[in-house]
């Protein structure tokens, strides 16, 4: 699989059989998180690898579109202090290790984590720290179903402008 084909091909996956992913294998993971740059060389994100059955159900309840993330081999969270928490270097962590996932045969989706207070409590943070994200992964189930939430992307032309917006 290309860098191109992993992109373009990796949709979010909700439904994992019961295999563990291995230490090898969620070790590139994590490292292509750590190698996507942060805004100002902040570094300010930590990742939380939740693979305890009673944090990731406490983590469930932590969002409003969660229910089934208990089910996952592990659930990595984006963790920050709350005054340098940067939403844009958050997802370049998530999609560097989705990708990297998605070539190594685990499947993933990104969930939101909507109720601070449960968030911060399911993983144990210091009270000036926030959680809003989490990844899910595991190896996907045989014939994995179409999400419901699935939907043709914008097209190309509808999506991209050049040089100004009309
Ligand atoms: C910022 C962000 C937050 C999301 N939050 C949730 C969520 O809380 N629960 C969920 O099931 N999916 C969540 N998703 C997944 C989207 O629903 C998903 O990306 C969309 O359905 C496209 O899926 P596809 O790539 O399979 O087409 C989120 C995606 C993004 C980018």
């Amino acid at each position: 699989m290309t860098p191109y084909e992993a992109i373009v091909s990796k949709r979010d996956l909700r439904m994992y059989t019961d295999q563990p992913i291995p230490d090898d294998v969620m070790g590139r993971i994590l490292q292509a998180g750590r190698m996507a740059g942060s805004a100002k060389n902040l570094e300010s994100n930590r990742l939380i690898v939740v693979t305890d059955q009673a944090v990731q159900d406490a983590l469930a309840l932590a969002g409003d579109f969660a229910s089934w993330i208990g089910s996952s081999a592990a659930v990595i969270g984006f963790a920050s202090p709350d005054d340098q928490l940067r939403l844009f270097d958050v997802g370049r962590q998530a999609q560097n290790m989705m990708i990297a996932a998605h070539a190594e045969g685990v499947g993933t989706c990104p969930v939101t984590l909507g109720h601070p207070d449960r968030a911060r409590a399911a993983v144990g943070l210091p009270d000036d720290w926030v959680m809003p994200m989490v990844i899910t992964l595991g190896y996907p189930v045989a014939d994995h179903p179409d999400s419901p939430l699935k939907r043709p992307r914008v097209a190309l032309d509808e999506l991209v402008r050049h040089d100004r917006w009309s």
